[in-house]
């Protein structure tokens, strides 16, 4: 547990939970000094009727089927109809199979580390009898040729072939039968402009070069990575052709847009009359793999990029509005400026250049001269990630969350049938998978209405708990929201849960099914305004006034059909401080269980565990990466595995479908206000200046990860 010399101290006072203020302007264009995007006066759970939880619902171990687990399996392939496999030319034996990962059943991976302890250390921190690695940091080379990292002359040329900044999503694809060879897929969320240029005052002052080294320094990495040696680390390859490394980015990668509301006339602009073809990609937060072996990106805070709303027709206004784009001023505080280095982002120039980024981009890193697409069909909002399950029915199903704070939950279900296996016709064929479907958004009741109070205390009947339903919103070119041409309610999604009555959540982040269990988690991330003023109120789904730690959702489909239209929840986990009463450990000794706070991304290991990190710690410690049993007498048993450098946020994280390797992205280390790159809040990963990067975690022994 060595420390660096913290350069800096912390100058100003956190503003959301140990969130710098930093975080805030960058990360999401201090969305919460905002109004609150959602003036809907749709109903939230309270006003709902209470309705009694059957446990009908609840999907069996093994109900889903059986499994194939590759290398990207344990957060990444899907369950068919008894056969699915993790990703093409997925390498490694069924989970359980060698590597001593047991293959004894779900709940059997025993979390058996020593938890770590809650700490404000500059250094990534993992339990006795682990080591880490960074795998790969900002400015590393991705395209073979890409020149050396230089801080000091960085050049948007250079910044395109080199790994871009604020890694988040982490998906690693098998690349070999052999389990030596990966493909590392990274999403890159976002700039810090005051952690990337020696010397910078303000953004405007930024040279047009150095906004293009921030376009540039956005979208998406792919790199194929090696294990080294027959452990649990891997390193990038670093000679040969190395056909798959690739960057994509906000600078010049050019994406397709595909299904209903491609070609419409929200889309069109004067640089694409045909509404068919978008240059970058924005604020790409979290993701998943596909059981075809693709990777969905969910673009986040796109709203942030953009000047001019002012001055677009003002029956446009409110749209903008709802998706947190200022509509006020030219250039709303803190405005990033990109449009002075292209005029896109420009509303008054282009006002719906907007209407083409908040969606899910799908890229294929097996064809890396492949379009990305983003797809319509799946919705427009702040997109956080997006996690596929193929259901007994084989349509794909896709979970989604909108990141902001009482938006809502929706899921996708495919028009087609996912086609199981890796021939070229089946590869062609499931590409196509998530251009049509059904879009649907959540509306939760609740057991024990009544006894909802802010609180946070456990209702009578002793769960958090209810049934809910998914209301149908658009299915193909059929919109079922009146009023809304199909079109609309996939540009304009926000509009739609709001005129269907969904449930105000709070602040949906990674939804993603445990593919052992068929089961869905909603990490909810935390939502200070819950119940604050005229907000709206606690209500058992979001039970806490003023919810600072978040929760975590249980989502058990109806019949373990992921299809369905009806489902039942309950809240295994409310974050906080276990001494807090307010909090909740599915029953849990609470004196056994480490202290969470801001639950972000969710992943399974091959034994079914949850893995959760988190995102603005509230309890004054730095962010890091837990995990808990969900199943049998450990339920409940969240113990802390890591934790990220000082100023950083836990991304990822993904674990190999061998359990074997742990990766996570550590986003923002030393994002501090007042913080440089000459006197940084954090010197990691090198003892200079802070990068980001991802890292990878493994056993000494070479054993399974958690036990
Ligand atoms: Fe980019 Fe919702 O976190
Ligand atoms: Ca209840
Ligand atoms: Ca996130």
């Amino acid at each position: 547990m060595s420390d660096r010399p913290r350069l800096l101290p912390l100058l100003a006072t956190p503003r959301h939970g140990s969130r710098d203020a930093m975080t805030c302007l960058y990360r999401c264009g201090n969305a919460c000094d905002h109004p609150v995007p959602n003036t809907s006066d749709n109903a939230y759970l309270g006003d709902l009727v209470n309705a009694e939880v059957s446990r009908r619902g609840v999907v069996r171990a093994g109900a889903v089927g059986a499994l194939v687990l590759g290398l990207g399996g344990a957060a990444g392939a899907a369950a068919g109809a008894g056969a699915a496999v993790a990703a093409p030319n997925s390498p490694t034996p069924p989970a359980g199979a060698g590597n001593g990962s047991g293959g004894k059943g779900i709940g059997s991976g025993a979390l058996t580390f020593k938890p770590i302890p809650p700490n404000t250390l500059d250094s990534l921190v993992v339990p006795n009898g682990y080591d880490h690695a960074v795998v790969i940091r900002w400015g590393d080379p991705v395209v073979p040729g890409a020149p050396r990292f230089d801080l000091r002359r960085q050049t948007a040329a250079a910044q395109a072939k080199q790994f871009g900044y604020n890694n988040d999503f982490v998906g690693v694809l098998p690349l070999d039968k052999g389990g030596k060879r990966a493909l590392l897929v990274v999403n890159h969320e976002y700039t810090n402009e005051d952690l990337m240029f020696p010397g910078f005052t303000s953004q405007e002052a930024l040279t047009v070069e150095q906004v293009r080294v921030a376009m540039a320094a956005h979208g998406m990495s792919v790199v194929e990575i090696e294990r080294v040696a027959d452990t649990g680390q891997w390193r990038p390859v670093t000679s040969g052709r190395r056909p798959y490394n690739r960057r994509v980015d906000a600078l010049s990668s050019p994406f397709e847009l595909t299904g209903p509301a491609a070609g419409s006339a929200f889309v069109k602009t004067a640089a694409d009359p045909k509404g068919r073809t978008v240059i970058g990609t924005l604020n790409n937060c979290a993701g998943g793999v596909t059981p075809w072996g693709t990777v969905l990106s969910g673009e986040e805070n796109f709203n942030q990029y953009f000047v001019g709303g002012d001055a677009v027709p003002e029956a446009e206004k409110a749209r903008l509005a709802r998706y947190g784009i200022n509509t006020t001023v030219r250039y709303p505080s803190g405005s990033r400026r990109w449009d002075r280095a292209a005029d896109r982002f420009d509303l008054a120039k282009h006002p719906n250049e907007a209407n083409r980024h908040g969606w899910i981009v799908e890229i294929d890193p097996h064809a890396p001269q492949s379009r990305p697409r983003k797809h319509t069909a799946l919705g427009r909002f702040k997109h956080e990630g997006a996690n596929v399950i193929v259901a007994r029915s084989g349509h794909v199903v896709a979970y989604l969350g909108d990141d902001e704070r009482f938006d809502y939950l929706y899921k996708f279900v495919s028009d087609k049938k996912f086609m199981p296996g890796n021939s070229p016709v089946a590869r062609r064929h499931n590409l196509t998978l998530l251009e049509s479907g059904t879009l649907y958004v959540a509306k939760l009741e609740q057991t024990s209405a009544d006894e909802i109070d802010g609180s946070g205390r456990l209702p009578r009947d002793g769960a958090f708990n209810g049934r809910g339903r998914w209301i149908k919103l658009v299915s193909g070119n059929r919109s079922f929201v009146p009023g809304m041409s199909a079109a609309e309610v996939l540009t304009f999604t926000r509009f739609a849960g709001d005129k269907v009555g969904a449930t105000k959540m709070d602040r949906p982040e990674d939804v993603e099914p445990n593919l052992l269990t068929g089961k869905v988690y909603v990490a909810l991330t935390n939502n200070t305004n819950r119940g604050v003023g005229s907000n709206p109120k606690p209500d058992e789904a979001n039970p806490r006034t003023g919810n600072r730690h978040g929760q975590l959702l249980e989502l058990v489909e109806e019949r373990g059909d992921h299809t369905a239209e009806t489902f039942a929840w309950s809240l295994p986990i409310v974050c906080g401080d276990p001494a807090d009463e307010s909090t909740y450990f599915a029953g849990y000794d609470k004196s056994k269980v480490s202290p969470i706070s801001c639950p972000d991304n969710v992943a399974f290991d091959a034994t079914g565990n949850l893995w959760i990190s988190t995102d603005g710690n509230a309890l004054g410690s730095n962010d890091g990466l837990f995990a808990t049993a969900l199943e049998g007498p450990e339920r409940g048993h969240l113990k802390q595995f890591l934790t990220v450098p000082y100023g950083a946020e836990t991304c990822g994280p993904f674990i190999t479908g061998d359990n074997r390797s742990v990766f996570v992205a550590v986003q923002h280390p030393g994002e501090i206000t007042g913080a440089t790159v000459e006197n940084p809040a954090s010197t990691w990963p090198d003892g200079d200046y802070a990068k980001p990067g991802v890292v990878v975690t493994w056993r000494l022994d070479g054993g399974p990860i958690g036990s």
